[in-house]
C-alpha cells in the first residue's frame, strides 16, 4: 500500500527492518525476477554526470551489496561501507562480500561518520522508506560526510515503491533536490530513468516500465 507523505508518520516504519529480514534470503532471485536495474541505472548516469572515482563511497540501505557490485564493474580500487536498518541484510551483505563492510543502521547512526571521509554517498531504492525528515537528515549526514567534490546520488520511486506488502512513502523531487540543494549540494541530474521491467532506460517494445524511478545526482564544492 503507497500513503501520500501527508500522511506520513514521523519515523520509518517499523515493519521495514522486519520485512527486509524476511526478504533477505531471496532479495537477488527477486531483484532479478522483476529485472530491477536501480543500481546499474545509478552507476551509469554517476559516470554519465563526471563521476571517474577514486570510490570511497558510503552506500545507504545497501540491502545485499548491489550497488558496490557495479561499482566494482567499472572502477578499482573500490572501498564501499554499507548501512542497512535490516539485520538479515546487512549479515547477507557481508556474505556477498561486495561492500567492504555493512553495519546495522539508519540515518541517525550517520552521525558516527567522520567529516569530509567519502568521495561518493548513494543510495539506491531506499528514499521510499523514509519520511520527509529523514530525507532532510540524510542530505545533511551526505553533505558532512563527502569530501569536497564529492558526488551523491539517490534514487526513488516518486510516485512509492511498488513493493508489495510494505508501506511507502511519496516525496516530492522538488521538495528533495532543495533538501540537497540547501546543504550546499549542487544537482547535475535529475531524471525520470525508468526502473522495474526495463533495462537499462530502454523499453522492449511489449513491456513498459512497471514503475517511475527517479534519480538526483550531485555534487558538494
Ligand atoms: C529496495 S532495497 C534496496 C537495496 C539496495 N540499495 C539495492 O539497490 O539493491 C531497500 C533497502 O533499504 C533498507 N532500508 C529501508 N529503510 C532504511 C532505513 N531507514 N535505514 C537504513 N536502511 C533502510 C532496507 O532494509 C533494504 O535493504
Amino acid at each position: 500500500m503507497t500513503v501520500s507523505s501527508a500522511s506520513a508518520a514521523r519515523t520509518t516504519y517499523p515493519n521495514v527492518a522486519e520485512h527486509f529480514n524476511l526478504q533477505a534470503s531471496k532479495y537477488n532471485i527477486g531483484v532479478e525476477k522483476v529485472r530491477w536495474t536501480g543500481p546499474q541505472i545509478l552507476v551509469q548516469q554517476l559516470i554519465k554526470s563526471g563521476f571517474n572515482g577514486p570510490v570511497k563511497g558510503l552506500d545507504f540501505g545497501t540491502g545485499r551489496g548491489n550497488v558496490a557490485k557495479v561499482l566494482k564493474e567499472k572502477f578499482n580500487p573500490v572501498n564501499v561501507k554499507g548501512y542497512d536498518v535490516s539485520a538479515e541484510m546487512v549479515r547477507h551483505a557481508n556474505l556477498d562480500g561486495h561492500n567492504d563492510l555493512t553495519l546495522k543502521g539508519g540515518v541517525r547512526d550517520l552521525a558516527e561518520e567522520n567529516e569530509n571521509e567519502y568521495h561518493l554517498f548513494t543510495s539506491c531504492g531506499v528514499l521510499d522508506f523514509l519520511t520527509p525528515e529523514d530525507t532532510e537528515a540524510l542530505s545533511a549526514q551526505a553533505s558532512r560526510v563527502l569530501k569536497p567534490g564529492g558526488y551523491f546520488a539517490v534514487t526513488y520511486e516518486p510516485r512509492g515503491t511498488s513493493f508489495p506488502g510494505i508501506q511507502t512513502l511519496q516525496h516530492d523531487p522538488k521538495v528533495l533536490r532543495s533538501q540537497f540543494e540547501s546543504k550546499g549540494g549542487r544537482v547535475l541530474v535529475q531524471a525520470s530513468v525508468g526502473g522495474l521491467y526495463d533495462n537499462f532506460g530502454v523499453k522492449t517494445p511489449h513491456e513498459k516500465p512497471r514503475v517511475e524511478n527517479h534519480i538526483l545526482i550531485g555534487k558538494y564544492l
